[in-house]
């Protein structure tokens, strides 16, 4: 079954930014938010996010209206009944992605695939949640979703033989590069590059180093994009105290205990560029001169 009608639950940030990856491969995409606010506000993501390609002349307006004519918004789970996959992107709370993943198995057609974007969250203990596990994989994508080029497949012990290479090949023709991992808390990416990220936050309390000398120290000394803190903001400060409350349940190791400056700020409401501060304020990370 090729897959040519695909769901999304949750658009936020991620879940607006993977409705537009189907639809600029030529997908139709139903896009599922609880209420009409938080439907707005993936409309809002998509025509900004298009709206970008628009200005820099790498999408042409027809292109543009192309894909947003693709993807259908409704806060109906309904209507997801038919759809051949359905990829999760709700906050990451096991318990809001069990109920949701027991309701898509009740809506669903039996053979619809469903997928999960958690950061780090047990995909068996979701597939567990349904009356189809082998059909539900983890399909991760990372953030900006649109540009990112990786996606994590992670099985399951209970996962269909040759779902995770369906899902690669999907992943291959939505334009990215798939990589097949098991499910462990923080599957690759999360499993290596939070701890780095949660160090640079110990070594801001320790105060061995300022917040714009460690972001400049990574990016000249090591030649990332951005750095950690200045990343932080962009995968969101909950996002990340979580992934690290999921490694440090799973491992118990000490370093993988959240820095405390990240359960103050998420506290606070201080949660990065998703709620206008985080590590960073209004002003422009040190990215920003070089540009
Ligand atoms: N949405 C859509 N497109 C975006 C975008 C966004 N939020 N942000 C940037 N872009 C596009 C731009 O339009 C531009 O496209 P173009 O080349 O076609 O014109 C391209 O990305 C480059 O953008 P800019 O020139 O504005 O800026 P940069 O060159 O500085 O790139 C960046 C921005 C791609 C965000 C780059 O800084 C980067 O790669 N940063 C690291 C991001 C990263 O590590 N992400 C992974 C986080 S971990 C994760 O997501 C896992 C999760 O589970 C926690």
């Amino acid at each position: 079954m090729a897959f040519e009608k695909v769901g999304v639950v949750g658009l936020g940030t991620m879940g607006a930014g993977i409705a537009e990856v189907f639809a600029r491969a030529g997908i139709r995409v139903i896009g599922v938010e609880a209420d009409p606010e938080a439907l707005a506000r993936g409309r809002g993501h998509l025509e900004r996010s298009t709206g970008r390609a628009l200005d820099k002349g790498r999408l042409s307006a027809e292109e543009r209206a192309a894909i947003l004519g693709r993807i259908t918004l409704t806060t109906a789970r309904e209507d997801l009944a038919d759809a051949d996959l359905v990829v999760e992107a709700i906050p990451e709370i096991l318990e809001y992605k069990i109920a949701l993943f027991a309701d898509l198995d009740r809506i669903c057609k039996p053979d619809t695939v469903l997928a999960t974007n958690t950061s780090s969250l047990s995909v068996t203990a979701v597939a567990a949640a349904t009356g189809r596990p082998g059909r539900v994989i983890g399909m991760h994508f990372f953030n900006p979703a649109p540009v990112m080029k990786l996606v994590e497949v992670v099985g399951t012990v209970m996962t269909d033989e040759g779902l995770p290479e369906r899902i690669a090949e999907l992943s291959r023709a939505l334009g990215k590069t798939p990589v097949v991992v098991g499910d462990r808390a923080g599957f690759v990416v999360n499993r290596l590059l939070l701890p780095y990220l949660n160090q640079a936050a110990m070594l801001l309390e320790r105060g061995v180093a300022a917040r714009d000398d460690v972001d400049t120290a990574m990016r000249k000394g090591v030649g990332l994009p951005m750095g950690p803190f200045a990343l932080l903001d962009l995968i969101g400060l909950d996002t990340s105290y979580e992934v690290m409350g999921v490694l440090f349940d799973e491992t118990r190791s000490p370093r993988h205990a959240p820095a405390p400056v990240l359960r103050e700020l998420v506290t606070a409401g201080l949660l990065g560029r998703k709620s206008g501060r985080g590590f960073h304020g209004e002003e422009p990370a040190p990215d920003e001169p070089d540009k």
